[in-house]
Parts: C-alpha cells; sequence; structure tokens
C-alpha cells in the first residue's frame, strides 16, 4: 500500500502568473487535503539542496536560477496513494507532453517554467516536506 503523503511546490512561473488559487483548488477538487502549506522563496543553496540528485545535468543552474527567482508555495498533501494520483494530476514533466486537463497542460509554459513540482516517491516525498516543515507544522 502506497502512502498517503506527497509534496508539492507551486514554482515561480504559477505564483507570479496569479495562478496560485487555481492551482490550490484544483488540488483540493482533486481530493487532496493540504496538511500544511508555506509561501516562500528558496535561497540558492537550498534550491541546490533540494534538487541535488540533477546536480549533474545539463539544466541544473538554470533550474536553480528559476527556482529563486520569485516566491514558491509549498505543501503537503494527503490521500491515499498520494504521489501517484498527485503526478497523474500534474501531468508530464514537459508541459507539451502533459495531458489535457492536467495542471501542467493548463498553467504551465515549459519544461522550465513547469508550474509545479510533485514528489516522486514517498521516501522523496518525506524528506522534500522535511525541508520545509516540521512535524508540529503539519496537521
Ligand atoms: P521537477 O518535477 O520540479 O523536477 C526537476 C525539474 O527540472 C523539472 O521539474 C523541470 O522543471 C526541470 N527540468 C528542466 N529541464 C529538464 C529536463 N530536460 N528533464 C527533466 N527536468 C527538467
Amino acid at each position: 500500500m502506497s502512502g498517503k503523503l506527497t509534496f508539492t511546490m507551486i514554482k515561480p512561473d504559477a505564483v507570479a502568473n496569479g495562478n496560485t488559487g487555481k492551482i490550490i483548488d484544483h488540488i483540493i477538487g482533486k481530493g487532496f487535503k493540504m496538511v500544511a502549506m508555506k509561501y516562500t522563496r528558496l535561497s540558492a543553496e537550498k534550491a541546490g539542496e533540494f534538487y541535488a540528485v540533477h546536480r549533474e545535468r545539463p539544466f541544473f543552474k538554470d533550474l536553480v536560477d528559476f527556482m529563486i527567482s520569485g516566491p514558491i508555495v509549498a505543501a503537503v498533501l494527503e490521500k491515499d496513494n498520494a504521489v501517484s494520483d498527485f503526478r497523474d494530476v500534474i501531468g508530464a514533466t514537459d508541459p507539451s507532453k502533459a495531458e489535457a486537463g492536467t495542471i501542467r497542460n493548463l498553467y504551465a509554459k515549459s519544461i522550465d517554467a513547469n508550474a509545479i513540482h510533485g514528489s516522486d516517491s514517498d521516501e522523496n516525498a518525506a524528506i522534500e516536506a522535511s525541508f520545509f516543515f516540521n512535524a508540529f507544522e503539519r496537521f
């Protein structure tokens, strides 16, 4: 049985474009409960740590520069089968390949500015959530 929690970040493009509210509504409408949420800004150091798994990829510097370009919204979401169901809700990493009606299809412009992040495993969901929230901040 998969876990009940996943982690998400609404990225700087979606926040800057005024899509935060619509995206939160979309997520709740798909049956996810927000158990923690924070409007914040990443430092270069923190963005680099968050995406450390991509450190050797050619897009790493652009990814970090983009993620620190403006505020983000970090959240922990609860639902049965949370990680996999949420990845279905956000759609493919490249918005041109994201299915109609997914968050990236609706709100993302490019593979870099792709509106939203979703954890890819239960293990990473726990690691990523702990980046932004301690146990007492979760409800
Ligand atoms: P995200 O799911 O947040 O995880 C890593 C991010 O790197 C990804 O979304 C994309 O926004 C970004 N990225 C940029 N170029 C690529 C690429 N070629 N492949 C995968 N991710 C990429």
